[in-house]
Parts: C-alpha cells; sequence; structure tokens
C-alpha cells in the first residue's frame, strides 16, 4: 500500500530541535498524563513533596513505575538527590481535590524547607518503606528503587518497584480501584489541567474483531470478545 502524499501535517525534524521546543511539543502531544504526586526523604528526614507527570506504569508482575525527572541547573532536583539517597519514593495519587496544594508544592522550595510542612499537608507513615503518605490523597504507591537510567544530560528515568498499594475506602471496593470516584487530574500541555472526561466501555478483545482471515487462521480461531475486567494486559 503505498502511502498518500501529506498535505495535512507539519513535519518536524526532532533531530537537533532545541529542548524547549521539544518539551512543549512532547507535552502537547503525549497528553492527558497522569500525575505522580511524589514524596521523598532527604537526610535529615525532612519531606519533599512535588508533581510529576512524565509519569506511568511501566510493569505488573512485578508492578512498577517510572517516572522521568529533569535536572535543575547542574544539579538534582531535590525528588531526585532523595530517590538516589534512600531509594525509596511514594507516588501519591493527584486528585481534583489535591490540585491546589499539589500544584503549589512545584514551587521550587529550597531543599532545607519540607513543602509538606510549608503546605501544611497531613502526612501518614509509610509501611513498607520510611517514606510519608500525604494523607488527602486517596491512593498511594509505596516504592523501592529499581533501577535508574540516564536518557542523556537533562532526564534520568527512575523505575520504581511497587512494594505495596494504600487505596481509600471512597475509591476502593476490595477488588477494583474506582477510578471516577478516585478523580484523577491529567497534566496536558503549557499550564494546562484536566478531569476525567466522557468514559467509554468496550469489551476486552482477544482477537480481532470479526476473526482472522483465512492465511492467518491457523491459530486461535474466531474472534472472542472477553468482557471480564480484570484481565492483565496480554
Ligand atoms: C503538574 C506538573 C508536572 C510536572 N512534571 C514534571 C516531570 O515529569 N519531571 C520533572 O522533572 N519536573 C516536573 N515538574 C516540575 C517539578 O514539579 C518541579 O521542578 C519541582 O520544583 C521539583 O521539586 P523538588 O526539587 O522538590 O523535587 C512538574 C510540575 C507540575 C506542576
Amino acid at each position: 500500500m503505498n502511502p498518500a502524499a501529506d498535505h495535512d501535517h507539519a513535519s518536524l525534524d526532532a533531530e537537533g530541535m532545541d529542548t524547549a521546543t521539544a518539551y512543549r511539543l512532547l507535552c502537547g502531544v503525549v497528553a492527558p498524563r497522569p500525575v505522580a504526586w511524589i514524596t521523598t526523604v532527604d537526610a535529615h528526614g525532612l519531606v519533599n513533596a512535588a508533581p510529576f507527570s512524565s509519569y506511568n506504569y511501566v510493569a505488573h508482575s512485578p508492578p512498577m513505575v517510572a517516572v522521568n525527572i529533569g535536572r535543575r541547573g547542574r544539579g538534582l532536583k531535590d525528588t531526585a538527590r532523595n530517590i538516589e539517597r534512600s531509594g525509596e519514593f511514594v507516588v501519591n495519587v493527584a486528585t481534583l481535590d489535591t490540585l491546589e496544594p499539589m500544584h503549589q508544592s512545584s514551587a521550587e522550595y529550597p531543599p532545607e524547607r519540607s513543602e509538606a510542612e510549608a503546605l501544611g499537608l497531613a502526612l501518614l507513615p509509610g509501611r513498607w518503606t520510611a517514606v510519608p503518605r500525604i494523607a488527602v490523597s486517596p491512593a498511594h504507591l509505596e516504592c523501592r528503587l529499581h533501577a535508574q537510567l540516564s536518557l542523556g544530560p537533562l532526564n534520568t528515568l527512575y523505575i520504581g518497584r511497587v512494594l505495596g498499594f494504600h487505596l481509600g475506602r471512597s475509591v476502593f471496593d476490595g477488588r477494583n480501584v474506582d477510578t471516577v470516584k478516585l478523580q484523577p487530574v491529567a497534566r496536558l500541555g503549557g499550564p494546562h489541567y484536566a478531569a476525567l472526561g466522557q468514559i467509554f466501555e468496550r469489551p476486552v478483545l482477544q482477537a480481532p474483531p470479526g476473526g482472522l482471515a483465512p492465511a492467518a487462521a491457523a491459530g486461535p480461531g474466531p474472534a472472542r470478545a472477553d468482557a471480564r475486567r480484570e484481565d492483565p494486559p496480554r
């Protein structure tokens, strides 16, 4: 199949693109992004909190999440420094209710100033780590650093193994997390955030809708829609 001539897209070469442009385009295109409101502890026990949206889950067996933390000038951001020192962090899910303090905590507080203290955030103790959780957030992931990967001079990816989940009674029925009740906020490009919009449901598919074409049909046979909700991704 020959691709048609493209008159509808601006095509920009990323090779040699300046950092600010690449960042602006990525943040506009890779959206919405979940926001990890990360707590860490420094060498003196000071609790740091800051939001990060270059974040997602990256594995489920064992469960892992990853966050990309940029450098600040020539040094590390407090969160990155604390993760590298202690090997521990907590992801607190940022929600509509926590939008304001979460956003405030992105300001460049000096390392010796605790955002948790400055913003009056009530904390709960960690169970698997020494890192406190932010009480107002309805879901926390306690993580131990699994690996860190330098992604060029400005970015480092920190992969955390999830040691434990804390799920609030208002969002967890003992089996599923109710994402509508969770009310997560997402980061878009620029200074924008978003809340959940329309929600669509489709059955989980195990083969292409309509079945496989005859040449490829030796395998699993006709399409089967499977609506089990808890299937892990294949
Ligand atoms: C919603 C939001 C998402 C952010 N995502 C990231 C990110 O993914 N990576 C990053 O390095 N900084 C990100 N920032 C900026 C950091 O929060 C900011 O640099 C903060 O001061 C870091 O704090 P710390 O020095 O206490 O770690 C984000 C800011 C906001 C408001």
